[in-house]
């Protein structure tokens, strides 16, 4: 059977990135026969919206969504397009109408990796960021009022409905309860904002009487960051709203090294339509063109797709050989944001040749 992949790069290091995601994929599919067919489309970018006035054709949805997933590199180029527009044009409507409403974002420190936490080795932080990805603070529900005025008023809301919570909190769950720690941590903010968090504590201590094994604890954000620093050891599945999520999810990775190497699956469980797959990270318009991006989250991300499919060898082997040269330690072969003086395409390569070598499946 045949997979059909969707290959959008979209913007700055998206474009860099996504052909060394193409080259891993291609290595670890040939060595474990498996058949993905890629499509490229040019529009999620920029470039595509200075052309044609928007992010997307109007019939994108028809186009893509009989695709198995989407592999997506990054959106954005604030100097060409405000994000909100570049944003809300292109990846948040493939989130929210392909009902990707988990965001799987994995936090790992890697050997061959220094945490820039002060004694932190690969083992001690090793959690996911189970994200909430099309409610939450991420509403269109608002708007503006007496604009130009002195009695300028601007209000957006956070919209929980009791099926978007309680969804991605059992999928936090079943996760903790197959991880062998079991353990899964609520980040809320119910002393603060007075409606909504006390909701979403009120349907986690709901969830929890499903899953007995699992510990679960809770913390608000504010000390929850601090602790992602201080103990990050502390955590195996963390769970946040669509907000939240997103700000653990750079705060994770930044400390096993490097936002450069985080990867994400943003799912449609049931399948009805695709997932996509894409880096933590954006199009970085400050290293852009340089070559120099790390490639590692996005071919972690295609990783992640793999997995989605039904390859989990194959996902698993993936990612040993990103741990296998992380680990050589080659400064040749590795990007500067992990210490290296090596290329987007030199990592990448080894990455792909490392698969190809490793002839046991
Ligand atoms: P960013 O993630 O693009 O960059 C933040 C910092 O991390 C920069 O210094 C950058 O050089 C570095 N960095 C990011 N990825 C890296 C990699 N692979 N290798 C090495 N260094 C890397 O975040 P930003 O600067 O806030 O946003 C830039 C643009 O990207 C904006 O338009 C933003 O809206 C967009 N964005 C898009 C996505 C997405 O497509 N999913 C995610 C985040 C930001
Ligand atoms: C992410 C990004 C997006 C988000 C932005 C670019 C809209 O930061 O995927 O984490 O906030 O979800
Ligand atoms: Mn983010």
């Amino acid at each position: 059977m045949s997979h059909r992949i969707a290959v959008i790069a979209g913007d700055g290091i998206g474009i860099e990135v996504i052909p060394e995601g193409l080259r891993a994929l291609k290595a670890v599919t040939e060595r474990f026969d498996i058949a993905l067919e890629f499509q490229t489309f040019d529009f999620g970018s920029c470039d595509y919206y200075l052309e044609h006035g928007k992010m997307l054709p109007d019939d994108w949805f028809e186009q893509l969504k009989d695709f198995d997933a989407l592999f997506y590199g990054a959106v954005g180029w604030p100097e060409k397009v405000p994000d909100h527009i570049s944003l809300w044009g292109s990846l948040l409507q493939f989130r929210r109408r392909f009902d990707q409403y988990i965001n799987l974002r994995p936090c790992k420190l890697m050997p061959g990796i220094k945490s820039p936490l002060a004694g932190r080795e690969p083992g001690d932080i090793d959690f996911y960021v189970v994200r909430e990805n099309t409610e939450g603070e991420y509403s269109s529900v608002g708007g503006k009022m007496f604009e130009g005025t002195d009695r300028e008023v601007v209000i957006q809301d956070t919209v929980m409905t009791r099926t978007g919570v309680d969804r991605v909190l059992k999928y936090a769950f079943e996760l903790a309860q197959s991880r062998p720690r079991k353990k899964l941590t609520s980040a809320t903010k119910s002393n603060g904002i007075s409606i909504t968090m006390p909701y979403w504590d009120e349907r986690v201590e709901a969830m929890a009487t499903g899953y007995p094994e699992v510990a679960v604890d809770k913390f608000h954000i504010d000390i929850l960051t601090a602790n992602f620093v201080l103990h990050p050891d502390w955590f195996d599945v963390v769970v946040g709203s669509n907000l939240f999520g997103d700000i653990l999810s750079d705060l994770g990775p930044a400390c096993t090294g490097t936002i450069g190497i985080a990867p994400s699956a943003n799912i449609n469980p049931e399948g009805n339509f695709p997932s996509l797959f894409e880096p933590v990270h954006g199009s970085a318009p400050d290293i852009a063109g340089k070559g120099i991006a790390n490639p590692i989250g996005q071919i972690w991300s295609g990783a992640m797709m793999l997995e989605h499919l039904g390859y989990q060898k194959a996902a698993d082997a993936l990612v040993k050989a990103i741990e296998a040269v992380l680990e050589s330690g080659d400064a040749q072969v590795l990007t500067p944001d992990i210490g290296g003086n090596g290329t987007t395409q030199s990592l990448g390569r080894a990455i792909a040749e490392r698969i190809a070598a490793d002839i046991s499946p």
